[in-house]
């Protein structure tokens, strides 16, 4: 059997016709992600819902709390931002924006809670400090306890 090789000189293709492949499949790559990444956190209703009751216990010896233990540090539990400002106290809103239902940062330089996808902004009671969203998040009460380790969320 024998194998033939072909000359590389006929596969040469246009500058333009490399350009115009690349920024497509670029185009297509882009596209895809900010399509996904539009829907994926998304809520179709983000007003939070105030009648829900919301009452759990985070334990900070948990590694997935481990970042409460730190002054500037936040998690996400059951659709609450949990965090810790740099005074030391614990405040808690719900955890989707009330524009379009993405979910927030805790930025403790700031001390405020920022939506990375319109960039609206909320202070730790969950007031609209900048929209475009234009409803408040749900603010919750926090109680922690140094001495059981723990961190109650609760309305
Ligand atoms: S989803 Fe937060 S500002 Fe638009």
């Amino acid at each position: 059997m024998e194998t033939t090789l072909h000359s590389m000189d006929n596969a040469a293709m246009p500058r333009h016709e490399f350009f115009r492949l690349v920024g497509t499949s670029i185009g297509v790559i882009l596209l895809t992600r900010c399509m996904a990444g539009c829907s994926g956190k998304g809520n179709a209703d983000p007003t939070p819902n105030t009648s829900q009751k919301i009452d759990f216990t985070l334990r900070l010896d948990d590694k997935l709390n481990a970042n409460l233990l730190v002054k500037g540090g936040y998690v996400i539990a059951n659709d609450v931002i949990v965090a810790q400002t740099k005074d030391g106290k614990f405040v808690a809103v719900s955890a989707n924006c009330t524009h379009q239902g993405t979910e927030l940062v805790y930025k403790s330089v700031e001390n405020q809670f920022y939506c990375p996808l319109h960039l609206s902004r909320f202070d730790t009671t969950g007031k609209v400090i900048v929209g475009p969203a234009t409803l408040p998040l749900t603010q919750y009460t926090v109680e922690s306890s140094v001495t059981a380790g723990t961190v109650r969320v609760y309305n």
